[in-house]
């Protein structure tokens, strides 16, 4: 009898009676949050082996997961660049954008889905977890119930950026909130009164109203802010200490918790 692997095999390696007949497989890779360093070992196996690479992308600019990838793979042959329709042009929850993006994510499903069913695996980069905040979900509600598909989990984005501000986010019993900074200033104020601990992503032009709601939660001496965490560029201060109020794509404010601590 064979010896039972110790890791779960690729779909593509598994023994026959268990093979998707022809098609290939969708893998949503986590590529975690910059550092190549963090990819998982199983991140890896899947880039080295997949047909295509896929990756978004604003238009005419290189996706941030395909820039982590260039560790492990150049191979510009089995690259595949989705450029977003929009990213910050237009509000986000505009029935313009709307539109614009579902149209977007069906287009790329069907063409995706060519390749999948003439047995190409097809592997969607995605910066730090796949099914945290990530576009790739998006095509897996489209394909998941007609192709195989493994998620690889990675390391998020702000377990890099707490590890690297150099703080333990939550302790004992406290309660971490996950918080995007384009919730109006009022919803962000009363979630943040009532947590031990937050996360607030997607900050870009949002600053401002994040800094107002975390002084008027009483929290603006804890928090921390990073900018490109684990990334070349990275830069962490606390927040009541930045000058200013730029913040690109790639940042975070993180309130670490206080709580018991023996
Ligand atoms: C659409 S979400 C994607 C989250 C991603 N799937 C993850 O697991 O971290 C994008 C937001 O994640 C945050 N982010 C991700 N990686 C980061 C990093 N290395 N440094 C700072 N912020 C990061 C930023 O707030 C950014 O606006």
């Amino acid at each position: 009898m064979d010896a039972a692997p110790d890791f779960t095999p690729l779909a593509e390696e598994a023994p026959a009676p268990h093979r998707a007949a022809v098609t290939g497989t969708l893998y949503g890779v986590g590529m975690g949050p910059g550092d190549p360093d963090y990819l998982t070992v199983r991140a890896v196996r899947v880039l080295e082996r997949a047909h295509h690479l896929v990756h978004f992308c604003k238009a005419g600019r290189r996706g941030n997961a395909r820039t982590i990838a260039d560790a492990v793979v150049r191979d510009p042959a089995r690259e595949w660049p989705l450029a977003y329709p929009y990213t910050t042009e237009i509000p986000a929850d505009s029935p313009e954008y709307l539109a614009a993006l579902a149209a977007f994510y069906d287009d790329a499903a069907q063409k995706l889905a060519d390749e999948l069913g003439a047995g190409r695996d097809v592997a969607i980069l995605s910066e730090g977890d796949p099914f945290f905040y990530g576009s790739f979900m998006h095509l897996w509600r489209r394909l998941k119930d007609r192709f195989p598909v493994e998620v690889v989990p990675g390391v998020t984005g702000m377990s890099g950026c707490w590890t690297r501000a150099g703080t333990p986010i939550t302790w004992g019993d406290d309660v971490l909130t996950v918080l995007p900074a384009t919730l109006p200033a009022a919803d962000l104020a009363r979630r943040l009164r009532d947590t031990d601990a937050a996360v607030v992503m997607k900050l870009g032009r949002h600053l401002p109203k994040v800094r107002g709601a975390l002084k008027e939660a009483g929290l603006l001496a804890r928090a921390v802010y990073v900018e490109r965490g684990t990334m070349k560029g990275e830069h962490v201060v606390m927040l009541a200490d930045k000058p200013d109020d730029a913040a690109p794509y790639f940042s975070m404010v993180l309130i670490p918790g206080e709580g018991r601590r023996p």
